[in-house]
């Protein structure tokens, strides 16, 4: 932790939107709701609020209450007068090197569009559509178009098959799903429609299948259930005017669902108003953006990432932003690179994984391109070792770009804890809280553990951009995340840290049974539950191991049904299956047959033991062990 400081150059101090934190920072706590009003006042809103922060339903806080607002007023609709009307919003380029770009006003058409058509199919003010699609650009107009008529959306990563899919419908009980036929994967086309058919059947609440045509595959339509995109895009009903609905700042956004300690997901529900307020504002500070910026935010809008800073944020702040349909190193290894200079990218915010992935193949795939246009650059996800963290400073940055290295969560909504460009940087540290936030890293009793020390990472105050509550378990919200320093009003963010002398925080990792994959969020339960669903597999556990390029690798414990013996074929067929049900994504590094697995005496099972053995390290306290 004894790093030496990176600072900012003099071209990147003159230019910061922000010039100084300290201050800033403190008035920011003793102001909190001041220093909110400030940042909401550059929103527009069609009504403002009448109290920024109500708190007298902890932990239920609210934020600008009486406040009219809906995002997409101010993502797009504020963006169609002047200058910005015509400037790009989205350029999106295909593996295949196909080009699309739209600017606000295409951008706008397109979203008007398709809310006709959503609104022609039923869809209402309140609804929860489902949208399951690759990172094409219809994915941002259906989410887009949800919100502009007031309909919740919740995203399901394109990578998840059919069980997490189907979990995800059956739990938002939704009517509509969008998806298309596939997309494209290292040349090859991905299956959408058919994993999304499989789904249907599992979870029925679906009377409308909206399908884009994206890579061509043969796919099942059924009438009267399924429609292609293109055939309702044309039809007189998909007029390009349509109203955005007046929202209460309070009004559901979306739905973004989340793995946490037992194998349901869950729901977060993100907001109109302090979710507008909160992503505008971070990203504007933050990454110091500027009109004339090229933002990248090599993320998929199926994760959180996506939905805040691939979308909502450089929309509301009439942002030009790249979305890329592709793995970073195909058809080579300089494929990000060559499409920095190309599109003259001025920020590129990506996952550690992403890095360490690009970073073996050697620095001579970078050095072919011009990576001048690049000012800044950001990283998120997991922690970023600082091996990576150097190789993305020196080699992708020219010892010139800033790491802006961001922690928060699907919870947070936006940035809890990141440098600003002036802030001095040590590799590997997320460094200090965002305006408004306290942050804490306490013992079991809420106590500041002492410099230096690891302890349980916490957030000691509301903020505009946190989820509301926990899609039809408000009980839930309150008791994971709030509940365990309920006297303190401290939000428990379920990561373990410490902050160093100069008041840094380092965040070690997950101390649940949460496992971060190349930065994906997987739990535990979710993978075991996918294991056992396998007619062989009686019991399963699964745990997390460092690996190399993702971080954490997933190793699994199977216990097979008597009479059944585990072969590598079996080994095989297991991970295949895991892959089927959730996604590839979730795929096991290793299956290990056993006789038993270390539970305790109330039937837990005991991961840390299978996580110390595995390591070789110590098993720790073995008291609770059953036998
Ligand atoms: O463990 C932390 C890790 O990712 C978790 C949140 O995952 P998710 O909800 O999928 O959101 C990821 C994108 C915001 C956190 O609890 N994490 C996220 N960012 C960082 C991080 N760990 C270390 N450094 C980060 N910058």
């Amino acid at each position: 932790m004894a790093e030496r400081f990176y600072y900012p150059s003099d071209e990147v101090l003159a230019q910061a939107n922000v010039p100084e934190y300290e201050q800033r920072y403190r008035y920011s706590i003793e102001q909190r709701e001041a220093f909110w009003a400030e940042q909401a006042a550059t929103l527009a809103w069609y009504q403002p609020w009448d109290k920024v922060l109500d708190d007298s339903n902890k932990p239920f806080y609210q934020w600008f209450t009486g406040g009219k607002i809906n995002i997409i007023h101010n993502a797009i609709d504020r963006h169609l007068t002047g200058a910005t009307r015509n400037k790009l919003a989205i350029i999106w380029e295909s593996e295949k090197g196909q080009v699309r770009s739209f600017s606000y006003h295409a951008l706008n058409r397109e979203v008007c569009q398709f809310a006709n058509v959503l609104k022609s199919m039923g869809v209402q003010k309140g609804d929860i559509v489902t949208i399951y699609m690759p990172q094409i650009p219809e994915l941002a107009f259906a989410m887009l178009a949800c919100a502009k008529i007031g309909a919740a959306h919740s995203v399901v990563y394109g990578g998840f098959s059919v069980e997490a899919l189907a979990a995800r419908i059956e739990d938002a009980d939704s009517r509509v799903l969008v998806t298309a036929d596939g997309g494209f994967r290292r040349g090859k086309p991905t299956d959408l429609k058919s994993i999304a058919n499989e789904a249907m059947q599992r979870s029925p609440s679906i009377e409308v299948c909206i399908t884009v045509r994206n890579n061509g595959l043969e796919v099942q339509m059924e009438s009267e259930r399924d429609f292609w995109y293109h055939d309702l895009q044309s039809l007189p009903i998909a007029s390009p005017r349509c109203d955005t609905e007046v929202m209460d700042a309070e009004d559901r956004l979306f739905i973004l669902y989340t793995s946490g300690t037992t194998g349901k997901p869950k729901g977060l529900v993100h907001t109109h108003g302090g979710y507008a307020v909160y992503t505008a504002t971070t990203h504007r500070m933050a990454f110091d953006i500027k009109p004339e910026d090229r933002w990248w935010c090599a993320a998929d809008p199926g994760w959180i990432t996506g939905h805040s800073y691939m979308i909502y944020g450089p929309l509301i702040n009439a942002s030009t932003l790249i979305m890329y349909e592709g793995a970073p190193n195909y058809p080579y290894p300089s494929r990000w690179w060559q499409m920095v200079e190309k599109y003259g990218v001025t920020i590129l915010y990506t996952s550690p994984t992403a890095i360490r992935g690009l970073m073996r193949f050697g620095d001579r795939w970078s050095a072919r391109y011009d990576l001048s246009s690049l000012r800044l650059l950001g990283s998120v996800g997991e922690p970023i070792n600082p091996e990576a963290w150097r190789w993305y400073y020196e080699v992708i940055g020219g010892s010139r770009c800033p790491i802006i290295d961001t922690w928060w969560q699907t919870e947070t909504g936006g940035f809890m804890i990141c440098p600003l460009p002036i802030t001095p940087l040590k590799p590997g540290s997320a460094t200090k809280p965002f305006f408004g936030n306290e942050i804490g890293v306490v013992d079991d009793a809420g106590n500041e553990v002492p410099v230096g020390e690891e302890g349980k990472l916490v957030v000691k105050n509301p903020w505009p951009g946190m989820a509301r509550t926990i899609f039809g378990d408000p009980q839930r919200y309150a008791e994971l995340y709030w509940g365990d320093y309920a006297d303190k009003g401290y939000y428990k963010a379920g990561d373990s840290a410490k902050i160093d002398e100069d008041g840094y925080v380092w965040i070690i990792g997950r101390m649940d049974e949460v496992l971060k994959v190349s930065g994906y969020r997987l739990g535990t339960a979710e993978i075991e539950s996918a294991l056992v669903s396998h007619p062989a597999v009686t019991e399963a556990a699964a745990i997390g191991l460092p690996h190399e390029l993702k971080g954490t690798g997933i190793h699994t414990y199977v216990l097979l049904r008597s009479g059944l013996i585990g072969d590598k074929h079996l080994e095989t067929e297991l991970k295949e299956h895991v892959a089927r049900e959730l996604g590839r994504i979730a795929t096991p590094e290793s299956v290990q047959f056993v006789e038993s697995l270390p539970k305790t005496r109330s039937g837990k099972i005991m991961r840390r033991v299978l996580r110390a053995r595995a390591l070789g390290q110590d098993e720790g306290d073995l008291s609770t062990l059953e036998e």
